[in-house]
């Protein structure tokens, strides 16, 4: 069976015009712009007017990143969508998405990962190209976190926003030598630890959507020791030493995670592409948010080595390495 590559050729992002900034929360709950900048590197997140939804930033990302790469939505033959804050219990984000682009050929759904979830999605998309199952995958992640959060809690409401980022994946058949595409994936979870980051309510438990709870001290332990854990392994896989790789593209938490991750694996900090202080966590957002500001900016350009990684509830973790 002939195995094909996923070439990265488009992506894109999109925040909602809102901002709230560390000031404004300070009037909301018992907080500071100091403390939330010197905690977490967050000054400002964004936030989605009423009714305006996960489908409808995930629709600007998509059609940023279509754009991108000269595709249309009709050339699209795979929906993967990474959220934890769809607009329905069913239908999924995905086929919401796959109407609206004018997408009418093969497979739309979302995949449920919290933040690592666009890691989790483009590696179902990955390994679906290599398989020749989709030729042309539009990989989304776009969340509505500000909907589940209680904003009477300091602990959590400041940490988190909305957001969207897609990427275009094609597939080309698998050659020799230094191909551009995704170079693997590497998955992780553990669902013990699911107290520490968890929604108290859901369908089938509450029949609420529930809030947010975190325990967000334990979750930095595990974030720095498993997201460290994720990178060299995937590097190690790839044959790849991590001071061979061009840029590192971390889930936007905590801009104090990104600098433990980058110490404990001798990372210079210039190499580590950080947006957490314009648009806080925006979950399964992030890292395409990330990236594309990079690419963007002239930072990543073709060819270049890149490292994702994320942590989030479950627990779940992982990484993605690409030859963008
Ligand atoms: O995306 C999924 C993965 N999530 C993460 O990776 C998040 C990981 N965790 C974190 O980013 C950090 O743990 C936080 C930013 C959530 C908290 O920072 P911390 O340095 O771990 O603080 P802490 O939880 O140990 O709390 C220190 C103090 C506490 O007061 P006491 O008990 O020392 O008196 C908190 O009550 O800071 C207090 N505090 C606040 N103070 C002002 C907690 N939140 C706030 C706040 N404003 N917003």
């Amino acid at each position: 069976m002939t195995e094909f590559t996923a070439r990265i050729a488009g992506i894109g992002s999109y925040l909602p015009e809102r901002i709230l900034t560390n000031e404004e929360m300070s009037s909301m709950v018992d907080t500071s712009d100091s403390w939330i900048r010197e905690r977490t590197g967050i000054r400002q997140r964004h936030i989605a007017p009423e009714g305006v939804t996960t489908a409808d930033l995930a629709e600007q990302a998509a059609r940023r990143a279509l754009d991108h790469a000269g595709l249309t939505g009709e050339d699209v033959d795979l929906i993967v969508v990474a959220t934890t804050t769809p607009d329905f219990t069913f239908p999924s984000v995905g086929t919401m998405l796959q109407a609206r682009l004018g997408a009418t050929k093969g497979a739309a759904f979302d995949v449920q990962a919290v933040c690592t979830g666009f890691v989790y999605a483009l590696s179902v998309a990955d390994n679906m190209i290599a398989r020749g199952q989709a030729k042309t995958a539009l990989v989304v992640g776009a969340e509505t976190m500000s909907r589940i959060l209680d904003w009477t809690d300091r602990t959590t409401c400041v940490l988190f926003g909305d957001g969207a980022g897609a990427m275009v994946l094609t597939g080309e058949e698998a050659g020799e030598g230094e191909q551009p595409g995704i170079l693997g994936t590497y998955l992780r979870s553990d669902g013990r630890f699911k107290d520490l980051l968890h929604v108290d309510g859901g369908p089938s438990s509450t029949g609420t959507v529930g809030q947010l709870r975190m325990i967000g001290n334990q979750v930095f332990r595990h974030a720095v020791t498993n997201i460290a854990e994720s990178m060299t392994t995937i590097a190690g896989r790839a044959g790849i030493g991590i001071a061979d790789i061009d840029w590192f593209v971390p889930h936007q938490a905590n801009q104090r995670i990104l600098e433990g991750v980058a110490r404990k694996l001798s990372i210079p900090t210039e190499k580590v592409i950080s947006t957490v202080a314009d648009h806080g966590n925006t979950s399964a957002a992030s890292v395409p948010l990330a990236f594309d500001r990079a690419v963007q900016d002239g930072r990543i350009k073709r060819g270049d080595l890149v490292l994702m990684e994320a942590l989030g509830g479950g627990f779940t973790w992982g990484a993605a390495l690409a030859r963008y």
